[in-house]
């Protein structure tokens, strides 16, 4: 199984969003999957320019010189893995700026597509614009939505591992979900929990976010 990943967080692999997405690529790897991890930061990836050269002119062949064309091969990937942090409750600008450049390529490869993503705010729910944006691409590119690895509150995660506080499950969790990708093709929505689940309640958080800036914050 090949499996190709973007990481769209400009702190890369010292990031939330990577908290969750390496020990995820760990455990497909481990399970036997052949792995390749790109950060779009190091990427030279231009805007697209809406000509629609690649649906008109060369069809499914972006005309861009940029590095669309040494990825345009690797895109056959079995399994796609996109992950970004939450900006203004959609993916960041660098994620969509790879997706626009890659819409020739997305109906022609038939692999899966998993999303990962981390973000600030406490609740789950801060993630479904998103999730029905994915959902919507997928269905219109006819490439199957298989999962989404979700971690709200994020920065918790990221202090208590450093903390040694108990939250070893958690990555533990998402290295298991990729093997379960891997060998099972499906996570278990148990697993998917655990990688999700509250690490402190919403009052503590509300106050933590009122002492960083103040009020005016909504979970
Ligand atoms: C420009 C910007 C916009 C953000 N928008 C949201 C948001 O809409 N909702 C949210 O919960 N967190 C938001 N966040 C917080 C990030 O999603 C969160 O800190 C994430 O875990 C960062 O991941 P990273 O460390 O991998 O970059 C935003 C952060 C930035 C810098």
């Amino acid at each position: 199984m090949k499996v190709l990943a973007f990481n769209s967080s400009p702190h890369k692999d010292k990031g939330n969003t990577a908290l969750i997405l390496n020990p995820f690529l760990k455990g497909m790897s481990s399970a036997g999957a052949e792995v390749e991890l790109f950060y779009t930061c190091d990427l030279d990836i231009n805007p697209c320019r809406g000509e629609l050269n690649c649906m008109l002119k060369t069809p499914g062949k972006c005309l861009q010189n940029d590095d669309i064309q040494m990825l345009t091969p690797k895109l056959g990937a079995d399994v796609l893995v996109l992950a970004s942090p939450l900006y203004i409750w959609t993916m960041n600008g660098q994620m969509k700026n790879l997706l626009d450049r890659m819409i020739p390529l997305l109906p022609a490869n038939k692999g899966r597509i998993i999303l990962v993503s981390s973000c600030g705010f406490w609740g789950l729910e801060n993630f479904d614009p998103l999730i029905s944006y994915m959902e919507t691409v997928c269905s219109k590119v006819d490439r199957v939505f298989a999962e989404a690895l979700l971690r709200p509150h994020a920065v918790y995660l990221k202090m208590m591992l450093e903390a040694g506080a108990p939250v070893q499950d958690i990555p533990a969790a998402v290295e298991e979900a990729g093997r379960q990708l891997v060998v099972d093709h499906i996570i278990n929505p148990k697993t998917l929990g655990i990688i999700s689940r509250e690490l402190v309640s919403l009052q503590v958080w509300n106050e933590r976010v009122k002492q960083r800036f103040g009020t005016g914050v909504d979970s």
